[in-house]
């Protein structure tokens, strides 16, 4: 059946977050020979690609995502002839490298950005987005992702230049073809070395509305969220370098829209092969609002899903996604990270793997790895943890002890701890002392006792992983809820000519009977999949219990 489809529709990829990956040395931060080590890992776990957050040369403000130099990778991880050998090495093993690609902005320390600050005749100075001051002031209200207005004065000029994350990664001037010309060139560069594919970091921001005006509504998001020329700038691309190279791109869409995810992901692949959207992350934010500790909406979770796996069925491709750099642990933030630590994760994996998309497994997602609850603010390391944390404290008055509540539940530096491979000192991530602490369950949650446990959570993304490739309606089917109202169940549906898959999972830590319609015949029907003992043996019926956060994939031959 492989042969049906592009690789990428039937595979998983692997994100890797370098710093925190595996340290080959004693420096304490991750390096590319520290992931070379682990390509045997990888391989056990049967992933068909990885997806390395960027490497590049970059004075790690936002680590790594503020590049200082397209053509170079941070001698923190090594060097070049490094690089080459991690494509080496995980081409013969058949797993293929993609990479993060960061294009919305540069790094001030960037070159390009050195020669246009302070100088209006630099041949740089129209690579970026430079605006006169108004009212003596930044010249409009649009609020940084990271905090705090989204405009920085060149003094020596009198201009702002924009900046929609932090202050020290300004936003590229998309307008200017010779930046697309520089954005081309870069891509190539990678895709010439071998690299088989790209994800383009937050790329549905890069095209502004040229008026640069005030948001009285808002952050200013809606003047460069899916912007007027985006689907024009990523069609150029696509025509110019990712078609020639036959590369999978992946793009991270920053509150998109599902109608604007079609088209970007469109099946004519003239833009991309498949999107990121974050939707289904938000519904633990109260009122939109990341900064709150708030339950999540359970009911607006599946209707999310529903809508956008109706949504792109046919028309499109998503990557399925629970866990990411950005965010925190899943199974802290949807499931039980105590008594039920084990059957959560599993449970949570199984809801997103069987659905249409391309799933991702983040760095230690497969082991079960939990936030680790900090509880000072001298343990976060992420700028934009950092930042809110003064802005909320000192300027919003918001107490210490709420906003370090927040943090442990929120920031992103809970799935930036560094992986736990085993149980010796800094679980066996580093020689020396890490860069951010390891979370204290280490001895109890690693790989090398996960690999060694026919039940662990590795084993299960094992398994999730080879029947995405043996079972064709995992790829094809449609998608229906069956149970939309349900307050414990998400139950759905997926439906092919030959076959029906219904994926059915418990939430919550209470037992709950579960009764599939009398119209499903189960005649022909298995339980390929499920997280406690005992269930594929039996036959199925209509009518059965479920046990805290269980899971069980129902198939049925048609
Ligand atoms: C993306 C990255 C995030 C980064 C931001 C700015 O959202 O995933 O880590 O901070 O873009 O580049």
């Amino acid at each position: 059946m492989k042969e049906q489809f592009e690789w990428w529709r039937t595979a998983t990829i692997y994100q890797i977050y370098p710093k925190s990956f595996c340290d080959s040395g004693s420096q304490g931060t991750g390096d590319i020979q520290g992931i070379i080590s682990k390509l045997d890992y990888l391989k056990t776990l049967g992933v068909d690609a990885i997806w390395l957050t960027p490497v590049y040369s970059s004075p790690m403000i936002d680590n790594g995502y503020d590049i200082s130099d397209y053509y170079n990778i941070n001698p923190d991880f090594g060097a070049m002839a490094d690089f080459d050998k991690l494509l080496e090495q995980a081409h013969q093993r058949g797993i293929r490298i993609v990479m993060d690609i960061v294009v919305n902005h540069t790094s001030t320390e960037h070159a390009w950005f050195q020669s246009a600050l302070g100088d209006k005749n630099s041949p740089y100075r129209d690579y970026y987005i430079w605006k006169d001051p108004v009212d003596g002031g930044a010249p409009t209200n649009w609020q940084s992702k990271f905090g705090g207005n989204a405009w920085e004065l060149d003094e020596a000029t009198g201009q702002y230049y924009l900046h929609l994350f932090a202050k020290e990664q300004a936003d590229l001037n998309w307008e200017n073809p010779q930046v697309r010309r520089e954005v081309k060139d870069v891509i190539s560069f990678w895709a010439e070395k071998g690299v088989d594919g790209f994800r383009l970091d937050v790329i549905n921001l890069i095209s502004k509305q040229q008026d640069f005006s005030n948001d009285c509504l808002g952050d200013g998001r809606r003047f460069y969220t899916d912007g007027p020329r985006v689907h024009e700038y990523l069609q150029e691309i696509s025509d110019e370098v990712f078609q020639k190279y036959g590369s999978v791109t992946v793009g991270e869409m920053s509150s998109t829209t599902l109608e604007h995810c079609q088209q970007y992901s469109s099946v004519d692949g003239k833009e991309l092969s498949m999107v990121f959207n974050f939707h289904h992350l938000k519904v633990d934010y109260s009122n939109g609002e990341k900064w709150t500790k708030a339950p999540f909406d359970f009911l607006q979770l599946k209707e999310i899903f529903n809508h956008w796996q109706q949504g792109l069925n046919g028309k499109g491709w998503g990557a399925l996604f629970w866990c990411n750099h950005d965010q925190p642990r899943i199974v802290s933030r949807l499931g039980n990270d105590q008594q039920y630590r084990v059957e959560s994760a599993k449970m949570l994996a199984a809801s997103v793997h069987m659905m249409q998309g391309t799933p991702y497994v983040y760095q230690g997602e497969e082991i079960g790895m939990t936030n680790p609850g900090y509880t000072s603010i001298e343990q976060y390391r992420d700028v934009e943890s950092t930042n809110m944390y003064d802005i909320m404290v000192n300027e919003l008055g918001v107490s210490k002890q709420d906003m370090l509540a927040i943090l442990a539940q929120k920031s992103r530096d809970n799935s930036r701890t560094p992986m736990q491979w085993n149980s010796s000192q800094y679980a066996g991530f580093s020689a020396g002392k890490p860069w951010l602490d390891v979370a204290g369950n280490y001895p109890e949650i690693n790989a090398e006792k996960a690999v060694a446990d026919d039940n662990s959570v590795f084993h299960f993304y094992r398994r999730l992983i080879e029947l995405r490739k043996e079972i064709e309606v995992i790829t094809t089917g449609d998608y229906s809820d069956m149970m939309p109202e349900h307050k414990n169940i998400f139950c759905y549906k997926r439906e092919s000519q030959s076959q029906v898959l219904i994926c059915i999972n418990n939430y919550y830590g209470e037992v709950v009977e579960c009764f599939l319609p009398k119209s499903i015949d189960l005649d022909q029907g298995e339980f390929v999949l499920s997280n406690y003992a005992g269930v594929t043996e039996q036959s199925p019926s209509h009518c059965f219990a479920l046990q805290p956060y269980e899971t069980r994939v129902l198939l049925i031959n048609r």
